[in-house]
């Protein structure tokens, strides 16, 4: 099979958002430290009537919709989650209402989870699939769905939500560069979900970032290193239009492509021109260890990299700014940003994508765009998504009603005997919601 990758995208998130300068004044931090400091805009978030299975439930039957895909031509649903609703039952199942009515049960996979890297894994697995012997010429179709909320704190404003769905197979407008991919995978408590009675992880920021950041060093060196190999020229940050990163809140990405490019300068890359070699200089025989805890170099780099960020990584950051993190969905949601910018001239480009997920599980990989024939191209998937409108058309939350909504969610998750308030209002048609948990933990949904 060739060019096997992308063919199709939707996205969800919830229309319930707070605005991250409102946040700063509730919470009493300096004015800033959102929105510059972390360099988030806006966060949204699940009401009582909306769930991970929810969202994923929309994503997916409007994916099928719009592009038109007979419910029969599924023969692989993967999921990518790290929001625990039940401890043995997959997300993927509660899918399989969508296609029990035609007769087709006959789709293998289940669920992914490991922090936000879930969503990759599925992703990986469909690809696999459809590249393998047991393929049977029916798409692949992978949901990343997640509910990020946080505990009270420094960490609550990196919250989020959303679902989203992407439909696999071969000739893709999208498609893998297979060959290059580096992976990073480790034992580390940064971030992890012991207490199984709550929602909240349990989460060390500082050693977060770190993590992250190790991940993404060592992603980069196994993925130049095989690129070299299989081309027998140095790769370098030039040799990508576009560099996705998993985005647990801006100023991270920015942190991240300024590392690559330090990177680049460490390796000696011709990419990296005589102003930049002066500025970084300084750093260069800092150990890995201090280079990761260096104020300087963290500035140096920044300054160096802000107009190769502004042309390679600002057309991705939209979403993931508007929304927050949204776990497994945050890498696609990014990536998804950038079709929605630029989808008429991405043809024949190569975008490099990171993935991590806490604890950790990290890959670097690689796609090649082509334009793509309708309804997998390039300016559809553009216009199905419809991102500016899914934006514009949000309601925003005043603090006191979004601190409301997370206390009740404390209180639903994990519980059992009620039903959801009739308002759904806020949904847009053909959005489904959570109408009841029974006596015996069985969720019940609707479609507006
Ligand atoms: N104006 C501008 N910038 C400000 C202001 C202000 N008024 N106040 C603070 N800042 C800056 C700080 O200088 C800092 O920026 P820097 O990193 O460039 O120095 C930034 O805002 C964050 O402030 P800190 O005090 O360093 O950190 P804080 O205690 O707010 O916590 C953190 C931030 C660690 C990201 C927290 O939100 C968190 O734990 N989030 C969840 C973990 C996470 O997302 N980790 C990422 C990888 S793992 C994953 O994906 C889940």
């Amino acid at each position: 099979n060739k060019n096997v990758g992308i063919l199709a995208m939707e996205i969800y998130f919830p229309p319930a958002c707070i605005q991250q300068e409102t946040l700063e004044a509730h919470d009493g931090v300096s004015k800033g430290k959102y929105t510059i400091g972390l360099g988030q805009d806006c966060m949204a978030f699940c009401t009582e009537v909306e769930d991970v299975i929810s969202m994923s439930l929309t994503a997916v039957t409007s994916l099928l919709e719009k592009y038109g895909i007979d419910l029969k031509q599924i023969g692989r649903l993967e999921v990518g989650s790290e929001t625990v609703i039940d401890k043995s039952k997959s997300i993927k199942t509660f899918l399989m209402q969508i296609f029990e009515g035609c007769g087709n049960t006959d789709i293998e996979g289940v669920d992914s989870t490991n922090a936000c890297y879930g969503g990759t894994a599925a992703l990986f697995n469909c690809v696999n699939w459809v590249e393998s012997s047991s393929w049977d010429g029916r798409y692949g179709l992978v949901v990343c769905t997640d509910s990020a909320v946080y505990a009270e704190g420094p960490a609550r404003p990196t919250g989020g939500a959303a679902a989203i769905a992407m439909l696999i197979g071969p000739d893709a407008p999208i498609a893998f560069e297979s060959k290059f991919r580096g992976s990073h995978m480790s034992h580390a408590y940064d971030f992890y979900k012991p207490n199984l009675a709550s929602e909240y992880p349990v989460v060390d920021g500082k050693l977060s970032q770190t993590c992250y950041l190790m991940a993404l060093d060592s992603c980069y060196k196994r993925f130049c290193h095989k690129y070299e190999k299989l081309e027998g020229k140095q790769f370098s940050m030039a040799d990508a239009d576009y560099f996705v990163f998993h985005s647990p809140y801006n100023k991270l990405v920015q942190k991240s492509f300024a590392r690559l490019l330090f990177n680049d300068f460490l390796r000696n890359a011709s990419s990296i021109d005589e102003v930049a070699k002066e500025k970084l200089g300084p750093f260069s025989s800092l150990t890995g260890d201090e280079s990761y805890q260096n104020r300087d170099l963290e500035k140096a780099s920044q300054q160096v990299a802000k107009p190769f960020y502004d042309a390679k990584v600002q057309p991705t950051t939209l979403i993931p700014k508007q929304v927050g993190n949204m776990y497994t969905a945050s890498i696609y949601a990014a990536f998804a940003s950038l079709i929605h910018n630029e989808h008429s001239s991405l043809a024949g480009q190569r975008v490099v994508m990171f993935s991590y997920g806490s604890g950790s599980a990290a890959t670097m990989f690689s796609f090649r765009f082509s334009d793509g024939q309708h309804p997998f191209s390039l300016s559809n998937i553009s216009s199905v998504m419809n991102v500016e409108e899914k934006l514009n058309s949000r309601r925003e939350f005043p603090p006191e009603k979004f601190v409301e909504t997370m206390k009740l969610m404390e209180h639903r998750y994990g519980a059992k005997d009620f039903v959801t308030s009739k308002d759904c209002s806020l949904l847009a048609p053909g959005t489904y919601y959570l109408t009841q948990v029974d006596s015996m933990y069985r969720r019940f949904y609707a479609k507006k």
